[in-house]
């Protein structure tokens, strides 16, 4: 088996199954009263984590594939954020039922009025352009530039999301620190001269390798 199959039969299925254990559990958990007792909170606090989550883990793919020279890592990349949409898209639909009961004068005072509302909705907007333009076709359609520029979105995504966190945690900011820093460390390893020195030392340490030395 190629590396390639190993990724596409193997690991990709994997990865779809294991991403979905979150929401299995929720689901679970929700009707179940499992997750606590005040199910609805739980339920959007956790989906807007996983949405976190994977959205990082998306912008995670690059560096690593930088660092660990191992190409076939990238087909990850559209299935993680694919899912880091879908968990964002079910923490916004589990907030206009339970929060705003489907009120759009609710939700438009809402995103006016509470900062960290507004910033949420800029942190899932951009996601929805991403989701749609992330097939094959439409990126033939765009064009590999358009589709690319149209992409960077996800850095927007990324920065509102974590703001979104910062803004609405009362007292411990632990937990959103945490995830700024990580963020800020994705963003430092794609700065063009630290990603040059990424790809730089494989390109060397493939070098030895082949010339035999340690
Ligand atoms: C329309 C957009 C959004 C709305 C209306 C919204 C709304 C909310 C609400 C009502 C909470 C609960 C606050 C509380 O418990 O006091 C929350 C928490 C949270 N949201 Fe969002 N959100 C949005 C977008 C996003 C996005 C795009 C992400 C990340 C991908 C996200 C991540 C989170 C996180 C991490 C929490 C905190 C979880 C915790 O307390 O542990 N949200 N959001």
């Amino acid at each position: 088996m190629t590396q390639l199959q190993l990724v596409e039969r193997v690991l990709k299925p994997a990865v779809f199954i294991i991403a979905l254990i979150p929401f299995a559990y929720l689901l679970w958990g929700f009707f179940t009263g499992g997750i606590g007792a005040n199910p609805v909170n739980e339920f959007i606090r956790e989906t807007g984590l996983w949405g976190l989550r994977l959205l990082l883990l998306t912008l995670c793919v690059t560096p690593l594939r930088r660092i660990t020279g191992w190409n076939p890592i990238i087909k990850f990349r559209r299935m993680l954020g694919l899912y880091a949409f879908f968990y964002s898209a079910l923490h916004l639909i589990a907030y206009l039922i339970f929060e705003a009961e489907l009120s759009l004068v609710y939700v438009i005072k809402d995103a006016v009025y509470r900062m960290y509302i507004t910033v949420g909705w800029i942190g899932l907007l951009p996601l929805v352009p991403l989701a749609v333009t992330s097939t094959d076709g439409m990126l033939r359609r765009l064009g590999g530039k358009r589709w690319q520029q149209l992409h960077r979105l996800v850095y927007v995504a990324a920065v509102a999301s974590v703001g979104h966190y910062l803004l609405l945690v009362k007292a411990d900011l632990r937990d959103p620190l945490f995830y700024l820093a990580v963020f800020l460390l994705l963003m430092l390893l794609r700065l063009p001269p630290v990603a040059r020195q990424l790809s730089g030392l494989r390109s060397s340490e493939s070098g030895r390798a082949a010339k035999g030395i340690r």
